[in-house]
């Protein structure tokens, strides 16, 4: 009989998420039936959108919602192997018995020296994010002038590298100096801390006098309406996040930007990852390319111990991770 460790949602976050909101559980499995199989945990991602998520998409009780890399344990389903690794929605849990719906085989021909967390980030959802952020919704042109914020994480990193790729002009902002080294590491053209910038207004200016053409939104709030008025004309605005706002509790208001966007003629167009999901594939092979070819840099931010899994989620939301945040079993 294999015990599987769970984290459960005890409480809707309120405001910031806390300790007792969530409860470490343990489980007893049942012997996966035919085409079922099971899963034991190899790395879990910890990501933004479970705050949100949380509130639309669970009840209290249940599992924390997830994605994680697992080697197949035993199957009773001829397409997955035992000692074959799998990409599922499985939750925070270290041990799964499922059938076949939703899990994704890593792509087969994953090379046997890159770390299969990756799968979670930069070669994964968060690279895939960036990808289609740039090209799907911006259709960003080689010398163009991009602004990206929360730019040292998962997303922003690769979207950064990614637009230097493509020869354009990059303008990052992060939450510390050493983030903000870490861009001009990744080839950033310009970097921010716009936690210590005095203006960030007169930051921006600075970094881009010629202003934005495309702007990468990861964050929202005030940041957002700080940058708009910095677009050049016709210019456009891939609204991938808003992490500033995840953890309110009162809904922020204004400065309302509608003026900014109908005078400079902008186009804002919010997107989820998965309306992409046909082009996964093709999509990751080119990100997995890039990053063999040595033209994209996978930084990850690893936890240590399913325990410390709230502990890394609630780091993530105060800015702890530079790169990817995941938890390794
Ligand atoms: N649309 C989609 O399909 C999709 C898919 C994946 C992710 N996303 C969104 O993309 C964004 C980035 O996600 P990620 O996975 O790459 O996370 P991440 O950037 O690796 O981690 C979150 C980062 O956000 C920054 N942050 C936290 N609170 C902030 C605040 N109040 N104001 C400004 N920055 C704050 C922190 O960096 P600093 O130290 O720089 O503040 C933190 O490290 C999130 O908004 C996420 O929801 C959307």
């Amino acid at each position: 009989m294999v015990q599987a460790k769970t984290w459960t949602l005890t409480k809707h976050f309120d405001g910031f998420p806390k300790k007792s909101d969530f409860e470490l559980k343990l489980e007893q499995l049942p012997e996966p039936k035919d085409g079922e199989v099971m899963l034991e945990a190899v790395f879990l991602s910890v990501d933004p959108y479970m705050r949100p998520f949380s509130r639309v998409r669970m009840n209290e009780g249940e599992v924390m919602i997830g994605a994680q890399v697992a080697k197949v344990i035993e199957s009773k389903n001829a397409a997955f192997a035992v000692g074959s690794h799998v990409m599922g929605y499985c939750g925070w849990r270290t041990h799964t018995v499922c059938d076949a719906t939703g899990l994704t085989p890593v792509m087969a021909d994953w090379p046997e020296d890159v770390s299969l967390s990756l799968a979670l980030g930069a070669i994964g959802a968060s690279g895939l994010t960036a990808l289609y952020g740039l090209e799907e919704v911006l259709g960003l042109q080689a010398g163009e002038t991009l602004l990206v914020n929360a730019a040292s994480g998962a997303v922003g990193s690769v979207v950064g590298q990614i637009a230097k790729i493509k020869g354009c002009r990059v303008v990052g902002s992060a939450g510390s100096d050493a983030k903000v080294a870490f861009l001009k590491e990744l080839g950033f053209d310009r970097t921010i801390n716009y936690k210590t910038v005095g203006s960030l207004d007169q930051a921006l200016r600075e970094a881009a006098p010629e202003g934005y053409d495309c702007y990468f939104e990861n964050v929202g709030g005030p940041f957002s309406s700080v940058a708009l008025p910095l677009m050049n004309d016709f210019g456009r605005v891939a609204v991938c996040g808003g992490i500033s706002l995840y953890n309110d509790t009162t809904p922020q208001t204004g400065p309302y930007q509608h003026l900014t966007i109908i005078y400079k003629q902008l186009k804002m167009e919010g997107f989820l990852v998965t309306r992409f999901e046909h082009k996964h594939p093709e999509s990751l092979k080119r990100l997995m390319a890039w990053m063999k070819e040595g033209k994209l840099q996978c930084r990850e931010h690893i936890t240590e111990g399913f325990d410390n899994m709230p502990a890394a989620f609630m780091g993530l939301l105060q800015g702890e991770n530079t790169g990817k945040a995941i938890i390794k079993v």
